[in-house]
């Protein structure tokens, strides 16, 4: 279904007399919500005192904002009330008014898909990727974890793609050229958004739109993008401010080249395009009985596909024995040379090391479609709520567990590893302190107590873990994060290598050195059904 939005530029500290104008568009329009892609407040540095008032009623609602508005970070910094306001109420300010944030990718309740990157553009930032919410500023690592995002329909950027004029026959004669970045032109080459929305002060300007050649990403179709730089609000050159538009997410892409379109100007014929990220073909194999394939030189590059895939249930050279439950949207198999051994932990009698994976042949939870995400990440809390609940009641609570999962979109398909732990290890803090030690020694970053959930608010890679702590009834367990870029070698090993180390079964690392014979894998799948009966949700009569 199609939704009105409405779009504008700076605002510079001017809302006063804005948001009262936007009422009545809104009454006419019934707009599904507005963006605000410039500078909302006024820069703190000259604000005047009557400013500084404005963002004060603005806060506490003596001015309304009539419908849900996101803002995006521009060239000013906050006012420091409405940092304070933000971190407060989780991005809010008032109703109605969100921060649209620095580097964010969101989808409105329309299913429109929003990509934003504020701010300018500080080759200096350390390591390539701004850490802070709220300063004005990116590094180029930003822009590329937005890649990640694949698909945009509406994208933010506060300066503009590089040659976004080439190819153009807008006229254009602006006194001063806003400033324009290769990184936001290949990032708005990968996503091919439908709008890319930017802003140039005291003058508007929209492109002819463009299309992105054909491929087979797009089906052979031709994503269109319209570029649309808007004038500041109140600008006596009376320039174009608002911009106002029915966008419909669903609309499917052009099957030829449109009329009055061009090509597109990001990727010019005789420039070389970036390499695509480098993929591994097979980096976590932990069932399948195959090492990870080396590439050889030539081979051609690209995420492995369902039919090869060993976490595909529909692949037939899957280790069917070894699965010992299968739900609606993911399924539990034993670990192929688990980490544990069947006498590890006695009062088991099985290793009791589980992989819990989607049916769902996609490389993150986040990357699933959004019913699909939802439902699969609930029953695989269930798995690992049920297998808690089995291990309180096989070994009265002498046993807490640990799940982790490497979320990383070069991977073929997401799982999450499940782990039985002594309780003692758990509540001495041992485990998490293992996994912030090992992070610490590798010179990666800190890990964050925080549950990212279902991952889809998660812009970049990242490694989780979540601990168990053995309390009956409590689903309460604590939940770290690590959030890394490519700067970042990765192994997939790490979880199991921690795991390996903590529980002194280092000789045990490496799976392929953990190998059983196909009896001995039967004898540890029974043992593990027969405790696991009673808690097998799918197993109803
Ligand atoms: C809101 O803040 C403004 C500016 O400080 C002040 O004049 C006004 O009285 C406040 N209104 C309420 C309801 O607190
Ligand atoms: C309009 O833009 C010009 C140039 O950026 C600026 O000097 C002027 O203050 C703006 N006018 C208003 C009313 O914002
Ligand atoms: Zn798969």
């Amino acid at each position: 279904m199609a939704s009105k939005i409405a779009v504008i530029g700076d605002i510079n500290g001017q809302f006063p007399t804005l948001f009262p104008k936007l009422a009545t568009l809104h009454s006419k329009n019934n707009f599904a919500f507005i963006l605000i892609v410039g500078n909302l407040f006024a820069d703190p540095s000259t604000a005047t005192e009557e400013d500084e008032k404005n963002v004060r009623s603005l806060i506490n609602g003596s001015i309304p904002v009539p419908v849900t508005t996101y803002f995006a970070l521009g060239t000013n910094a906050f006012p420091a009330p409405i940092i304070d306001a933000l971190e407060s109420k989780d991005g809010e300010v008032c109703e109605h008014l969100f921060f649209l944030g620095k580097r964010t990718t969101m989808k409105t309740t329309e299913g429109i898909r929003i990509v934003a990157l504020g701010g300018q553009l500080d080759p200096n930032i350390i390591g390539g990727a701004s850490k802070d919410k709220y300063p004005p500023y990116y590094g180029e690592s930003d822009a590329k974890i937005l890649r990640g995002a694949t698909t945009a329909d509406i994208l933010v950027t506060t300066e503009w793609p590089a040659r976004i004029r080439s190819r153009s026959k807008v006229e254009f004669h602006p006194t001063t050229e806003p400033g324009a970045q290769e990184c936001l032109a290949e990032l708005c080459a990968v996503l091919k958004p439908r709008y890319h929305f930017s802003t140039s002060g005291d003058f508007f300007y929209e492109r002819e739109p463009f299309f992105h050649t054909p491929s087979e990403e797009t089906d052979g179709l031709y994503p269109i993008t319209r570029f649309i730089s808007l004038a500041a609000y109140g600008n006596l050159s009376k320039q174009k401010w608002i911009y106002a538009f029915s966008l419909d997410p669903t609309a499917s892409h052009a099957v030829s080249v449109p009329s009055g379109t061009t090509a597109s100007p990001l990727s010019l014929p005789d420039k070389k395009r970036p390499a695509p990220q480098d993929r591994l073909v097979y980096e976590s194999s932990n069932r399948g009985g195959r090492r990870p394939n080396k590439r050889r030189r030539g081979e051609r590059r690209g995420p492995l596909s369902a039919a090869d895939c060993f976490f595909c249930l529909s692949n037939e050279n899957v280790a069917t024995h070894l699965v010992t439950s299968i739900g609606d949207h993911s399924y539990l198999t034993t670990a192929k040379g688990p980490l544990t051994r069947p006498d590890t932990y006695p009062e088991l009698g099985f290793p009791g090391h589980l992989l819990i994976i989607p049916l769902t042949h996609q490389a993150t939870l986040g990357g699933m479609e959004e019913e699909e995400r939802k439902a699969t990440y609930a029953e695989m809390q269930k798995y690992r709520a049920s297998m808690n609940a089995m291990l309180a009641s096989v070994a009265s609570h002498k046993y807490g567990s640990v799940t982790w999962e490497l979320s990383k979109g070069s991977l073929p398909h997401t799982h999450w590893q499940y782990l039985p732990v002594p309780v003692d290890l758990i509540r001495k803090g041992l485990v998490e302190a293992a996994f912030k030690a090992l992070a610490e020694n590798l010179h990666w970053p800190k890990f964050q107590k925080e549950d990212v959930g279902d991952g889809y608010g998660e812009s970049s890679d990242f490694f989780r873990v979540k601990i168990w702590d053995a309390k009956d009834g409590s689903e309460k367990s604590t939940s770290l994060v690590m959030r890394f870029d490519e700067s970042i070698k990765f192994h997939s090993q790490f979880g199991r290598e921690v795991l390996a180390k903590l529980l002194r079964l280092d000789e045990r690392l490496d799976w392929h050195d953990c190998g059983q014979t196909q009896e001995e894998e039967e004898r540890d799948v029974a043992g593990f059904k027969k405790a696991f009966e009673k808690f097998d949700f799918t197993e109803e009569e």
